[in-house]
């Protein structure tokens, strides 16, 4: 039996150890906002509804950020603690029966996965009518700053312990809350209705549920992370660091896994949404923004920048310091040093010389640049567009190509402002001594 679930995302805390306007929970994350990737989580395990507690001060921004993710966006009006934040959200809700269970989440706690949830999800409905409710929590090495867990005779939990409220031996406890819960919706509601601020910090603890769930005799289990990374969330910059690290090494084990030849894991950043053929080789220090589409066959790097819409077709080759936008690099087709290609559209087999730019931005607006197969440009090209170099079309090394400009199929363009190459008849170019 699947009973409706609700999820519940904490998203309003100050956030004060981040010494930052921005909302701690929209910091990027491997191309997404923190709180993106948790509402996103919650509709891969298939939430009936989601509600995300935010702060007044940062309701806007986290509405964008939540856009077109089917979440509802509701403010804590001032933020008093998690507790808190779950009776704001059950408040939101409105309906709350024990045929339905709420899923609490954090928006500072990229790094679950629908797998985890899940588990955690059937262990909680296996556990049976008198479970009230099911915590994931985490062994650390070092638990500091986290909720101590205290097991109850049953092998579940008995009651959470916040670090300022613990005692020495409760102190030296391992396993911690990890924040994630799911309760039945009935209980749970009243359960956290009846919470108060009645310890250290003064705030309305959401852990303090577990023991007034125990003590209307309803038991909660537990759910053990299986992989103590994915308990990583963040209140400063540098745990924030470290969480974007651990996205990362997962988004590229995925693309090894998918055949993707990553030769140095550590140096490579791969956001989310990228998308890579198999047998593609990427080179140290190569940076591909959300969004990128490689084909199969492709090398990439060392030293690559590509960014939002770029797209490689098949054995396509980017080299060493060149940056593509917003472009399309046809099968075969070679950058292999010092380039920006930005708004362009480049077909098979052609050959984009060393310091080749293509200048899109003219101050006010961006204009393409079309380029088709087999031609070649050569060296420290400057394209001005919108411009055209039809197939097989040649530019000299240096050739600045002016706006609106056309080089027509097979045609030659040098110097500055490039003009057309006439071939005399005999075969001899008429302003160089040969080819280039
Ligand atoms: C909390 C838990 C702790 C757990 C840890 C895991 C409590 C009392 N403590 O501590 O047991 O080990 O998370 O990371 O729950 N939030 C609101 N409104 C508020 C306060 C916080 O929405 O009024 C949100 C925050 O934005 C954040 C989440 O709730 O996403 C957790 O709040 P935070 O202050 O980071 O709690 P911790 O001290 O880390
Ligand atoms: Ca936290």
């Amino acid at each position: 039996m699947t009973r409706p679930l609700h999820v519940f995302v904490l998203a309003a805390g100050r956030g004060t150890r981040m010494k930052s306007e921005q909302p701690k929970v929209l910091f990027d994350v491997c191309g997404r906002p923190a709180l993106t990737h948790v509402v996103r989580l919650a509709n891969e395990v298939g939430a009936a509804s989601v509600t995300v507690i935010v702060s007044p001060e940062h309701q806007e921004a986290c509405a964008r950020a939540t856009e077109g993710d089917g979440a509802r966006v509701v403010v804590q009006d001032p933020p008093r603690g998690t507790g808190h934040a779950a009776q704001v959200a059950w408040e939101a809700l409105g309906e709350a029966t024990d045929e339905a269970d709420v899923l609490i989440l954090y928006g500072d706690g990229p790094l679950y996965t629908a797998r985890t949830v899940r588990r955690l999800l059937e262990a909680h409905v296996a556990g049976g009518e008198d479970v009230g409710g099911t915590l994931l929590t985490v062994e650390l090495d070092d638990p500091s700053g986290y909720g101590r867990v205290v097991r109850s005779a049953d092998g579940g939990v008995d009651r959470i312990v916040e670090e300022l409220d613990a005692d020495e031996a409760t102190r030296r406890i391992r396993e911690v809350n990890t924040g994630i819960v799911v309760l039945r919706a009935g209980t749970g509601r009243e359960v956290v209705d009846g919470l108060s601020s009645d310890n250290a910090k003064g705030e309305v603890y959401l852990t303090d549920a577990v023991l007034a769930l125990r003590e209307r005799g309803a038991r909660v289990g537990r759910v053990g992370l299986e992989d103590h990374r994915e308990g990583h969330a963040f209140n400063s910059i540098a745990e924030l660091s470290v969480v974007r690290d651990l996205m990362r090494r997962r988004i590229v084990e995925g693309h090894q896994a998918n055949g993707v030849d990553v030769v140095d894991p550590a140096t490579t950043w791969i956001d989310v949404d990228v998308t890579i053929g198999a047998g593609t080789r990427i080179l140290p220090f190569t940076v591909l923004g959300r969004g990128v589409v490689l084909g199969r066959g492709c090398v990439v790097g060392p030293f690559s920048h590509l960014r939002v819409a770029a797209e490689l077709a098949d054995g396509a080759e980017i080299g060493n310091f060149v940056e593509v936008k917003n472009s399309r690099i046809g099968e075969r087709s070679k950058a292999k040093h010092l380039a920006y290609l930005g708004d362009a559209s480049i077909g098979a087999g052609t050959n984009i010389g060393c310091g080749t730019i293509t200048a899109n931005w003219d101050g006010t607006a961006k204009h393409r640049t079309t380029i088709g197969d087999g031609a070649f440009i050569g060296s420290g090209t400057v394209l001005i567009a919108p411009s055209r170099v039809e197939d097989g079309g040649r530019t000299g090394a240096g050739a600045i190509v002016r706006r609106d400009s056309t080089i027509g199929p097979g045609e030659v363009y040098v110097g500055v402002p490039a003009r057309r190459l006439e071939r005399r008849p005999g075969g001899a170019d008429q302003n160089e001594g040969g080819p280039s």
